[in-house]
């Protein structure tokens, strides 16, 4: 299995969630590269069979930068005519994973950017077998990070979480062998 770790990072939260992906995904003994989706302009989303693709929320979306490449790859995609209608599936994976405050309103500031990013994989016919809310310290505002919603989440995604996501990759590898047909869900 080919796998690929892209994605967007402003202060090193959703790049410490990458990191950790690798490691589980190496322990898996899944191949794998690891880019920020500013190198990314060029990747061809079907030569791997599992793409993580991870990105923070920013006001309960995705950064604007994260869209626009999202979208530039969907149109080209389109024109080439691999956006069908009912999106069959290509036997293809995608990990979604998003890093995010909730100062406001917890974890629903995240989900709606989640399920959105989830959809351009969908759309082109990967399966997407989950999406991931990492809880993250608000960096450069401590009102956000001590009296929000989700409480004090400083230091966050500490050692502790950083060593559950790894598990969590392992595991749900563990699952993607087991019953592989997981892809025509
Ligand atoms: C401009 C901006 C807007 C943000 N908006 C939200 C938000 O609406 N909801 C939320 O839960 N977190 C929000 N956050 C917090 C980030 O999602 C969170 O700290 C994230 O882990 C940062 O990821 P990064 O360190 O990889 O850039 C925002 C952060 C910034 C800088």
């Amino acid at each position: 299995m080919q796998s690929v770790i892209i994605y967007w990072s402003k202060t090193r939260n959703t790049e410490k969630v990458a990191f950790f992906i690798k490691d589980g995904l190496e322990q898996a003994g899944v191949e794998v590269s690891l880019k920020k989706m500013e190198e990314s302009g060029d990747i061809d989303f079907y030569d791997y069979d599992l793409i993580c693709f991870g990105f923070p929320s920013h006001q309960w979306h995705p950064p604007e930068s994260v869209v626009v490449f999202l979208k530039n790859k969907f149109s080209e995609y389109r024109k080439h005519g691999y956006v069908k209608l009912g999106a069959p599936k290509v036997g293809k994976y995608a990990l979604i994973f998003c890093t995010y405050s909730g100062p406001h309103t917890g974890i629903n500031e995240a989900v709606p950017a989640g399920k959105y990013v989830g959809q351009f994989f969908e759309h082109l016919g990967f399966t997407v077998l989950e999406e991931w809310y990492i809880l993250s310290e608000f960096h450069g505002s401590e009102e956000r990070s001590t009296k929000g919603r989700m409480g004090d989440i400083r230091g966050k995604p500490n050692e502790e979480d950083l060593r559950k996501v790894k598990q969590d990759v392992i595991n749900l590898l563990e699952r993607l062998n087991i019953n592989p047909s997981l892809r025509y869900k």
